[in-house]
């Protein structure tokens, strides 16, 4: 499974075997390489950055790191290797071989799966395009255009997917991955979170933390998939998430210890005095999390959705380690409990627990988030303050499902209009609290050195030195 890097699309897929469709893809990369010096990071395409690239999908040894200008960036084709008498493992084909080959009758909504995972990742490198001007350091200047490239490679990791197995339709929704924009109001990004902006690098901390986690919940319930590419492309894309999620959990952790540290210098956790000083109080970074937690919670979909029950029943998408899972992997007669409406109360019944996969994952993914939070909550407990980050109740600042209707306090009391206009400012970044985040971001470029407001990572990319030069900007 190593990879071929003599052709023009590195790829561990054997396509030059098949010439229709490497051509296909090689009439592509013309337009995602157009695509990538228009909406890809601005101000960067042509220094050097010190960048992993796949180089085999052994879970041992699979990177290789240099310098490269990011144009010049090997995007390519990874599959896992083939598992021997893979078998669909769940839903109505239950025990049947793994398709190889798009089932018919379920090929509209499985591309709209692949079309809507696909869509997320160019969609991200737009959002986090202007960032690289405001870097707090190289290393983390390095980790930005790490994840960007990456999400870059997810695009073709999909669009791999549509053009071999999706004929005309894959190709043309091919093209249209490179035509929507993220925040465009005329040609949107499919999905709500990946329209909003990320206009600062708190909120790419948490992006990376939060959205790319929903991106990690949502690959892995399509690496259970029966149809057997997409499970072996979602695979390999996990191993690159986990340095997204890394880049984020590790970045907030360390605004979190620079701010404990200005703490203690100041003796106060004044939230004034601490950002005179140039740090992030923690009242600003949970107003963050709330923000970030609660739009993302929102792609998991409707509580309820048939679409979801259907791409289970069909073997298309399963749950979230779905082989580990103790039941009959049907779910006929299951249930799980979802969050309903009394009156204006929040209460939880019984639903059929396929109807119920979207609340689920979310469920699946709030415990991650909140080991993480803990993980947080340890950093400022070393930090020597009592103050902690807390997750908000599900239901707060929701605009899809049971709640979009309501408004709901972090601790998850409904409010009335009158409360919400009155708190809101308390609870979600506003103005004020994003032009102070913004007035810090003053690029720091000198190799070694580090923003005001965030601590240096505990050791630096691939055993280099933290004062190692992770890209060459001048
Ligand atoms: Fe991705
Ligand atoms: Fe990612």
């Amino acid at each position: 499974m190593t990879i071929n890097y003599n052709e023009r699309i590195p790829n561990n897929v054997s396509l030059s075997d098949d010439k229709q469709l490497q051509r296909a893809l090689e009439r592509w990369q013309p337009k995602y390489l157009d695509w990538w010096r228009e909406m890809g990071p601005e101000g960067f395409q042509s220094k050097d950055v010190y960048l992993r690239t796949a180089i085999s999908v052994d879970p041992q040894g699979w990177a290789q790191y240099g310098y490269v200008k990011m144009p010049d960036y090997r995007w390519g084709i990874f599959l896992t290797p083939p598992e021997k008498d893979r078998q669909v493992n769940f839903g109505d084909h239950k025990g049947e071989a793994a398709w190889q080959d798009v089932p018919g009758e379920y090929r509209s909504l499985l591309r709209r799966l692949v079309v809507t995972q696909g869509d997320t990742e160019p969609a991200s490198v737009e959002q986090q395009r202007q960032l690289g001007r405001t870097c707090p350091s190289l290393y983390d200047l390095r980790n930005l255009f790490q994840v960007n490239v990456e999400e870059g490679r997810h695009l073709w990791a999909m669009v791999y997917l549509l053009m071999k197995h999706f004929g005309r339709d894959g190709r043309e929704e091919a093209e249209g991955l490179l035509e929507r924009r993220s925040g465009d109001s005329d040609r949107p990004r499919i999905l709500g979170a990946f329209n909003e902006k990320t206009p600062d690098w708190l909120s790419f901390f948490f992006f990376t933390m939060l959205t790319d986690r929903d991106g990690k919940y949502q690959l892995a319930s399509l690496a259970e998939s029966g149809f057997d590419p997409l499970s072996r492309s979602c695979r390999f894309m996990l191993t690159e998430e986990a340095h997204h999620l890394f880049v984020g959990e590790t970045g907030i952790g360390r605004i979190l210890q620079k701010t404990c540290e200005v703490m203690k210098r100041i003796n106060s956790d004044d939230p004034a005095k601490v950002r005179s000083e140039g740090a992030i109080d923690i009242p600003t970074i949970q107003k963050y999390l709330n923000f970030h937690i609660s739009v993302t919670e929102d792609l998991y979909g409707s509580e309820i959705s048939t679409n979801a029950a259907n791409a289970f029943t069909m073997g298309l998408k399963g749950r979230f380690e779905e082989t580990k899972l103790k039941d009959d992997h049907r779910l006929a007669t299951a249930t799980y409990p979802v969050p309903d409406l009394a009156g204006d109360a929040i209460v939880v019944r019984e639903a059929p627990a396929l109807t119920a996969l979207n609340e689920r994952l979310r469920d699946d993914y709030i415990v991650d988030c909140q080991k993480g939070v803990d993980r947080w909550n340890k950093v400022l407990e070393k930090g020597g303050t009592n103050q902690r980050l807390r997750l908000p109740h599900k239901a707060f600042h929701r605009q899809i499902g049971t709640f979009a209707q309501l408004h709901v306090s972090p601790e998850g009391r409904v409010l009335t209009e009158a409360e919400w206009t009155r708190h809101h400012a308390d609870w979600l970044p506003g103005d004020a609290d994003h032009a102070f985040v913004q007035s810090l971001m003053k690029p720091v470029t000198e190799p070694g050195k580090f923003a005001s407001w965030i601590a240096p990572p505990a050791r630096g990319i691939n055993n280099q030195p933290i004062e190692f030069a992770y890209a060459r900007v001048d």
